[in-house]
């Protein structure tokens, strides 16, 4: 594990779920709703070159970033398709999604489409906020341009929904005071500049499920 991982903000969610599922080099993985690449560059690094990451977005514009941050990584395939299209070209040991499920129109559609996209007994694992839960002086956040801002409080739910087997579950909320990585977080994904107020950035809800063996 990168232990770059655990000392960036959102990063260190996601290095406990890699931990936890024991991700490892040769494992076939997709992230969907990639984005900008930082967790497909995370698994590349894990799976290493006897692995693959298919990196999945719905904007075409996330395949050149991705390039661009995967480019040591020839391990990482950009593909430009929508969650709820998605069909890749193997089944895959772990499909892996982190602030997708937020901005979706159908968060249960996208979770089976990944379930789907799984071999039996492989892994779906969802990292998803609950936006209002954040705090800046003690005030509620709020992410009014989310479809579903809370969409990490309904998380364990919708996995078990989507047929999955639910082997674990948790939220883990950044938190700091004065100028470090939380405050320079916020400031950079809100335009707010907490000053000295106390600062707990929106809990991140994990769920590991398991895609049940036919
Ligand atoms: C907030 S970003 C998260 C990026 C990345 N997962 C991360 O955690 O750093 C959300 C991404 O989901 C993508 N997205 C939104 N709706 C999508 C959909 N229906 N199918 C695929 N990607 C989608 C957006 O284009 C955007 O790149």
């Amino acid at each position: 594990m990168p232990d770059a991982l655990r000392d960036d903000v959102y990063r260190r969610p996601l290095a406990t779920a890699l931990d936890r599922l024991g991700v490892g080099p040769g494992w076939r993985c997709v992230d969907v709703g990639a984005g900008g690449g930082d967790v497909s560059v995370a698994l590349a690094a894990v799976v290493g070159h006897t692995g693959r990451v298919y990196s999945v977005d719905s904007d075409p514009l996330a395949r050149d970033e991705v390039a661009a941050a995967a480019a040591e990584h020839s391990q990482v395939l950009a593909i430009t398709q929508a969650a709820e299209d998605l069909v890749l070209p193997e089944p895959v040991d772990l499909a892996f999604c982190r602030f997708l499920l937020l901005h979706v129109i159908d968060p249960a559609l996208v979770l089976a489409r990944m379930a789907g996209a799984v071999r039996p007994g492989g892994w779906v694992v969802a990292q998803e906020p609950i936006t209002t839960a954040g705090r800046v002086g003690g005030l509620a956040l709020s992410m009014p341009d989310a479809r579903h801002p809370d969409i990490g409080a309904l998380l364990p739910a919708l996995a078990r929904d989507a047929g999955l087997e639910l082997v674990d579950a948790w939220a883990e909320a950044p938190a700091g005071v004065g100028p470090g990585p939380v405050t320079a977080y916020l400031a950079a994904s809100t335009g707010v500049d907490p000053g000295e107020d106390p600062v707990v950035l929106p809990p991140l809800v994990t769920v590991l499920g398991r895609v049940r063996a036919a």
